[in-house]
């Protein structure tokens, strides 16, 4: 059966939503996939998807973005059962805590009993060659996780 994936974003000036389409076309022959903008996202929902990929960039001194903070909350509430994730962002080495959302977001996924299927990927701004070959092994392992 065809997968069903989750791909939700944080994004403020498009690097992140970028990310989103990227992957979606990389999983697009092997998955259904729906990208949702993290304020519209509904955790509760997660569970019922085959995987989640949450996208988000860093905001204020290391934070999540403002818009991610509902999602956050609930996600503290929910019992993903398994439900397989990874985690991505473009964030700026220019900041003293670089791509902390990622991190915050990767450690409750993992408390709200998800199965990490990824290792997490940061990314400096822009993705170069390199960023978008780790983005699409990323997206690589997620499929290959349906197979398992
Ligand atoms: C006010 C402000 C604060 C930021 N704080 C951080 C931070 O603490 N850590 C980090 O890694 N990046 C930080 N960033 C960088 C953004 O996460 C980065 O520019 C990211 O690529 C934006 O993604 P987007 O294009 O999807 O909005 C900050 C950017 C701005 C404008």
């Amino acid at each position: 059966m065809t997968p069903s994936i989750q791909i939700i974003f944080a994004s403020m000036s498009g690097r992140n939503r970028a990310l989103a389409g990227h992957l979606q076309a990389q999983l697009a022959s092997r998955a259904q996939t729906v990208i949702t903008e993290i304020s519209q996202a509904d955790a509760f929902e997660l569970p019922k998807a085959d995987a989640v990929i949450v996208i988000s960039y860093t905001y204020h001194d290391g934070e999540l973005p403002d818009e991610a903070q509902d999602f956050f909350e609930d996600l503290k509430e929910v019992d993903l059962n398994r439900t397989k994730f990874a985690v991505l962002g473009s964030s700026s080495k220019k900041h003293l805590h670089f791509g902390r959302a990622v991190d915050y977001l990767t450690i409750q996924l993992n408390s709200s009993n998800g199965e990490q299927v990824a290792d997490s990927v940061k990314i400096d701004q822009d993705p170069d060659a390199d960023d978008l070959a780790r983005v699409d092994q990323l997206a690589q392992r997620v499929l290959k996780s349906f197979e398992d």
